[in-house]
């Protein structure tokens, strides 16, 4: 089934939170948080996916200056591996770069290599390690960047 992607509107909160929570059980958002994400579109960018009207993953985006930050990229577990973080991963780059953003940082879960799998398929690099940053758990937070960001738009000629 194809997915489709669609800028993230105040009413999707209620539906995200319910996969926020069960994706991040330890440091799941509130909802406030995503409000004020959203309540500041020109330096956020917030994408829900889904298929067949339903709602399957969704991630953000900040930009500060020329640095993009991935804030947030989730997909419902029983549509994980088949393709949709790639799709999101891919559309907040695209963002990323038409917003003049050189580079796009993120922090990683050290016990999440699913996900720095990910990122690093996209070209990714660990910069730095940010120790006990999540917690209460107190697992590592690995900082990871992507460089040269506007290369994506020199692809598309
Ligand atoms: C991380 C996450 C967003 C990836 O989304 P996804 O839709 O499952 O990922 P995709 O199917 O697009 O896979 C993209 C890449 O992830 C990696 N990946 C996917 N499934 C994997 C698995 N079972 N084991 C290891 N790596 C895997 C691979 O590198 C894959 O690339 P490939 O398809 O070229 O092999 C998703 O697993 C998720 O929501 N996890 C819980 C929330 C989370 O951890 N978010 C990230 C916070 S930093």
């Amino acid at each position: 089934m194809s997915v489709t992607l669609r800028r993230m509107r105040w009413w999707d909160i209620a539906p995200v939170m319910e996969l926020e929570r069960a994706l991040f059980p330890e440091d799941a958002w509130s909802p406030e948080l995503f409000w004020s994400e959203l309540a500041d579109p020109d330096n956020h960018w917030y994408v829900v996916a889904e298929e067949a009207g339903e709602l399957v993953g969704y991630a953000g985006l900040a930009v500060i200056g020329d640095e993009g930050h991935v804030q947030t990229i989730a997909v419902r577990r029983d549509r994980q591996g088949r393709g949709v973080g790639r799709t999101l991963l891919s559309a907040l780059l695209d963002e990323a770069a038409r917003r003049g953003c050189r580079e796009v940082l993120l922090e990683v879960r050290a016990d999440n290599p699913r996900a720095q799998e990910l990122y690093r398929r996209f070209g990714f690099t660990v910069l730095g390690v940010r120790p006990r940053y999540y917690q209460p758990a107190g697992v590592d937070g690995i900082v990871m960047r992507l460089k040269d960001v506007q290369r994506r738009l020199a692809a598309y000629g």
